[in-house]
């Protein structure tokens, strides 16, 4: 796969096989993401990699504390308003998923369900959970974008499959005390990785894109 096929196919993956990734293989995308380039080369990434029953328990806590309406505090904000344009994608995004899944909007306890998903990290073999200094600026969050991309192209190359995940980074100061991580890590985000399961229903919505004419201004 070249690099340009690799960008092009890659697509976010919400189910899994049971198939575990080889240590190796995780290796071997991990080894290639940490070629991404980073601002003044300061490589800010610091990765938890969790399988197996570590995964499973770190789940179990933040799905409780979904269900217990645990109020999110994310190290990263969320946005409150989005521009008006970018939220109608967002809206037509999740309206697709939605009708994808089988999920009616109005169906709190169905909506339940698809948000722990998230937290069930999509039935995913493999999780990390990447940090960076909390002392780091927004230059060091653009280079944890361009690591999390060189992740996800780099396993889509060898067969894996992943999303990224935001949501399941609400609850951070559970997932650092579980993990044994120092209060002065910030979570970014999440990114479940394993074997995509391409019959489940999860998958079966592949995302939209505006045309480059709507973002793109030329001059000459
Ligand atoms: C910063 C960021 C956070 C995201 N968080 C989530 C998330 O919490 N849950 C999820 O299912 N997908 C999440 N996604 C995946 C996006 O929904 C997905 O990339 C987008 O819809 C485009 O689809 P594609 O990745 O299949 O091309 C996230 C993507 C990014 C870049």
């Amino acid at each position: 796969m070249d690099i340009l096929e690799g960008i092009e196919t890659r697509r976010s993956i919400r189910a899994f096989t049971s198939t575990p990734i080889p240590q190796a293989t995780l290796e071997r995308i991990l080894i290639t993401a940490s070629k991404s380039p980073s601002y003044r080369n300061t490589q800010p990434w610091e990765v938890a990699v969790m399988t197996g029953e570590k995964k499973e328990r770190l789940s179990n806590i933040l799905c409780e504390m979904v269900k217990a309406n645990v109020a999110p505090n994310p190290d990263l904000p969320t946005p409150e308003i989005w521009p008006p344009e970018l939220d109608k994608r967002a809206t037509e995004h999740g309206a697709r998923r939605f009708e994808a899944m089988g999920v009616d909007r109005g169906d709190t306890k169905q909506r339940l369900e698809m948000r722990l998903d998230n937290f069930k990290f999509y039935g995913a073999p493999c999780m990390l959970f990447l940090f960076i200094d909390s002392t780091l600026t927004p230059w060091s969050i653009f280079d944890m974008g361009l690591f999390s991309q060189s992740i996800l192209l780099a396993a889509h190359s060898l067969g894996i499959g992943g999303c990224l995940q935001a949501v399941v980074a609400a609850y951070p100061d559970a997932v650092r005390e579980f993990l044994d991580i120092a209060k002065t890590k910030k979570l970014i985000i999440g990114i479940s990785l394993g074997y995509p399961d391409l019959e489940a229903r999860a998958n079966s919505h592949p995302s939209t894109r505006v045309t480059i004419d709507s973002f793109v201004r030329r001059y000459a």
